[in-house]
């Protein structure tokens, strides 16, 4: 049984502002510049290398779809056609769009039927690395291969890199093992670049579980973290990087002039001499072998609170803010509740399981703070649709070096964060973990701006499915 997020409707302030629908809410009609892509949804079966072959649903026919490109500032309208033989929609994950263009079926629209289609517009006001994927039945639609990369450019360009590239990782069952993939392919991934030059990479984890990965062969910053630019990053090497389900990456760095770079990954192994760790993609045209690092071990593990320089006129602890809530996440099981009449295991917020987990009412303009505490055993990659998550603290302690905003915050077992996010994109948004099984089985809230409604239900004709 797929527990579904029920929209409450949302009683309106006596003698306040009027209602607006959440379908209200969408992307200008035209703007001066104008990126249009169509993304058809369709059965197919794909390649990975090395012998496997999965029956994937793809975007456009891969998996990852195709990567779209577009400058800070361009309105992006996407034609979703629907060739699956199931309802579908697409999210955009990262991306502040206008509250009726999320994607979240049943909450923002209809799922899109079989055989028919869907306009996205919205304009990308912030440069990154985000991605996209489908956001009906997302516990099945996304593993079977329904995302892809967003990349927006800044405007005008700051940095030139010779090089941007991206890795998707994505794991596949083939053969009743788990496959991990990059950008489609379980063999190695190999990307060109000249000696000496400088390259972008972007890391996206596009699974349900954290992925730790490191780069050998040429020190490197994290340029940013979600698409968002960090503040004086230093230099690291062999620094372990451990990626949210759902979480971006920017790594620059030069390449050497003889030799290239590897993404390695960590798993479960961190102690692990680097050549024992699985070779994820080569950068470069020189040979690689991870014994030519400069160490035989990693460099401990990237802590983004710790990392970069203070910024001036962030938000921090100390700024006032206008609401506060506290979400307490759990896993029933551990709370004596092991009496619970069926088998799935459930994940709670303050106790609650979606549809049960009470919404947060926001008023536009407002500063609200979220305390978050890992009560249980399990990882969870907190995701906020429609905003960013500026964090403040972790454990009680403030950050010490750059300003970090997120869309997708791990929270490990028994840690807590301090975040903020400023109300400024009226809708109805979803605050859900981005473990998709977690997410499905209750750890799932909404954010909802007083007098915001919507007319999509779960369930209902087009057969909705929110997560
Ligand atoms: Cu990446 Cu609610 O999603
Ligand atoms: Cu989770």
């Amino acid at each position: 049984m797929g527990s579904m997020v029920m929209a409450r409707p949302v009683p309106a302030r006596k003698g306040a502002m009027s209602t607006v629908s959440v379908a209200s809410l969408t992307g200008p009609g035209a703007a001066a510049h104008v990126r249009t892509f169509t993304l058809t949804a369709r059965p197919a079966r794909l390649r990975l290398g090395a012998g496997a072959v999965v029956d994937a649903w793809t975007y456009n026919g891969t998996s990852p779809g195709p990567t779209l490109h577009a400058r800070q500032g361009d309105l992006v309208i996407v034609r979703l056609v629907n060739r699956l033989p199931v309802p579908t929609t697409i999210h955009w994950h990262g991306v502040a769009v206008p509250g009726g263009e999320d994607g979240v079926a049943g909450l923002t629209q209809d799922a899109v039927a079989p055989g028919h289609a869907y306009t996205y517009r919205f304009v990308v006001r912030d440069a990154g690395t985000y991605w996209y994927h489908a956001h009906q039945d997302s516990l099945t639609q996304v593993p079977r291969g329904l995302y892809g990369t967003l990349i927006v450019t800044p405007t005008p360009p700051r940095i030139r890199d010779d090089v941007d590239a991206t890795v998707v990782l994505h794991t596949w069952q083939i053969r009743g093992k788990d496959t991990l993939a990059a950008n489609g392919t379980t063999g190695l991934l190999r990307i060109g670049a000249r000696a000496g030059a400088r390259v972008r990479l972007r890391l996206i984890n596009m699974d349900v579980d954290m992925h730790v990965v490191t780069l050998v062969g040429a020190s490197f910053t994290v340029a940013a973290l979600d698409g968002h630019d960090l503040h004086g990053p230093q230099p690291l090497a062999a620094a372990l990087l451990p990626i949210a389900a759902g979480g971006r990456y920017d790594l620059r760095f030069r390449l050497p002039a003889r030799g290239a770079a590897g993404l390695l990954l960590a798993g479960d192994r961190r102690d692990a001499p680097l050549h024992a760790m699985p070779i994820v993609a080569i950068i470069g045209t020189g040979s690689f072998l991870p014994t030519h690092a400069a160490s035989t071990h990693a460099h401990g593990l990237f802590d983004f609170t710790a990392y970069g320089t203070p910024a001036r006129g962030a938000i921090t602890l100390h700024t006032r803010a206008d609401a506060s809530y506290t979400l307490r996440l759990g896993n029933l099981s551990q709370h004596g509740f092991s009496a619970v009449a069926h088998l799935d295991p459930v994940y709670t917020i303050n106790g609650k399981a979606a549809p049960d987990t009470a919404p947060i009412m926001v008023r536009r303009g407002q500063l609200v703070r979220l305390h978050i505490v890992n009560e249980s055993d399990y990882v969870y990659p907190m995701h906020l649709h429609g905003h960013t998550l500026v964090v403040l603290a972790r454990n009680g302690r403030p950050l010490r070096g750059s300003p970090v905003t997120l869309d997708t915050l791990d929270v490990l077992p028994s840690e807590s964060y301090d975040v903020a996010f400023r109300a400024d994109n009226p809708g109805i948004w979803m605050l859900h973990c981005h473990n998709l099984y977690h997410a499905r089985y209750g750890m799932s809230m909404m954010v909802m701006y007083e007098g915001v409604t919507t007319p999509f239900r779960p369930g209902g004709a087009a057969g909705n499915v929110s997560d």
